[in-house]
């Protein structure tokens, strides 16, 4: 699998999650077996570019190559220069969001919301790829609403626009995550480009992701929501398309390890506060795989403000929960 001039370990990615896909998860997921890992979106508005928030998204320090930065905007030459200032911040591979309903993107009229005008695409990739000499690839949903999936008329003005990679969330605009992503239509897409095609949606699973790929022969996969709280399903999806075989859980040690290496990196990346505090959603996440039972202890961590402190509750929820099951932990 090849991106421009870069060759990625798999085809297997983190989709790009806007307050969950910052450097910590990143490198979580890049060591646990995901070939890339989208940043969270950026604003291409130069004005917000001075948030605490805006500035920690610009901070690859230690990150894993290829360093893939999302862009999302409505203005060509806005988006443009958002391009050219992250790949002097570092990026290697700039991403532009064309799929993400979040209100606060589409009322003005940016990520999936653009996917009405068609020329306005056009602009925009023909703006942002002529502006960078690093690759640029595009995230797109199947179209605006049900009766209008231009994905197939969008992936020819990507292709014909430069666009190294093309990845489609099987919903439409108007879908938001109601019902399930189809695939039909990636499938169609796929056989009318050249570029590598990445199919999402709803891939939770070894089986899903083998079928997904069979069904679209799309070159890779975005996985978002099925990474929250559980990082190892990248290893886990790539053992299962190399060998036909399930891979085995990681046990108690490895995953206390893991969820406690991600707390101390939110820590020192976000500052003892805000590390704290965004740590907590995580650490839901990682028990609701564990063991849901132990939710409302877990949840009386929230409380806990100081890193050390959530980090030895960690601690001491991983003894309770080894005392119930000292062998190894089924997901
Ligand atoms: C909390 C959340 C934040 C998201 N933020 C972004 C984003 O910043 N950019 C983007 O292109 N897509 C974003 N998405 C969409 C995901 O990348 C992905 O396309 C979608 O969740 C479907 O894939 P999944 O079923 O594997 O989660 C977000 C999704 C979620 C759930």
């Amino acid at each position: 699998m090849k991106i421009g001039p870069y060759t990625l370990t798999n085809n297997l990615v983190l989709s790009p999650m806007a307050g969950i896909t910052d450097r910590p998860f990143r490198q979580i997921c890049r060591e646990l077996g995901a070939g890339l890992a989208v940043s969270e979106m950026t604003a291409s508005n130069p004005a917000l570019r001075n948030h605490r928030r805006t500035l920690l998204k610009l901070d690859h320090s230690g990150e894993d190559e290829p360093r893939v930065v999302q862009i999302v905007g409505t203005n060509p030459e806005q988006l443009a220069e958002a391009a050219v200032f992250n790949q002097k911040n570092g990026a290697q591979i700039i991403d532009i969001n064309m799929g993400c309903p979040a209100k606060k993107v589409c009322n003005v009229a940016a990520g999936s919301a653009l996917l009405r005008d068609e020329p306005l695409v056009n602009n925009i990739l023909k703006a942002v790829v002529s502006a960078v000499d690093i690759p640029v690839t595009l995230k797109i949903r199947t179209g605006w609403d049900p009766l209008n999936k231009n994905a197939p008329t969008i992936a020819k003005i990507a292709e014909q626009a430069g666009i190294q990679s093309l990845a489609i969330h099987g919903r439409t605009r108007a879908c938001k995550y109601n019902g399930n992503a189809e695939f039909d239509t990636i499938k169609s897409v796929k056989k009318s480009i050249k570029i590598p095609v990445f199919a999402n949606g709803d891939i939770t699973t070894p089986q899903r992701a083998l079928e997904v790929l069979d069904y679209t022969n799309a070159d890779g996969l975005l996985i978002g929501r099925g990474a929250q709280g559980n990082p190892w399903i990248f290893r886990e999806i790539a053992h299962y398309l190399k060998t036909g075989e399930k891979l085995a859980p990681p046990n108690l040690d490895e995953i206390r390890e893991t969820i406690s290496r991600h707390l101390a990196h939110l820590h020192q990346f976000y500052g003892d506060t805000m590390g704290v505090r965004i740590a907590r959603k995580h650490i839901a996440w990682y028990f609701k795989q564990i063991d849901q039972s132990l939710l409302p202890l877990v949840k009386e961590s929230f409380s806990i403000q100081e890193p050390q402190l959530q980090l030895d509750f960690m601690n001491k929820i991983f003894h309770t929960l080894s005392k119930k099951n000292n062998t190894q932990h089924e997901f």
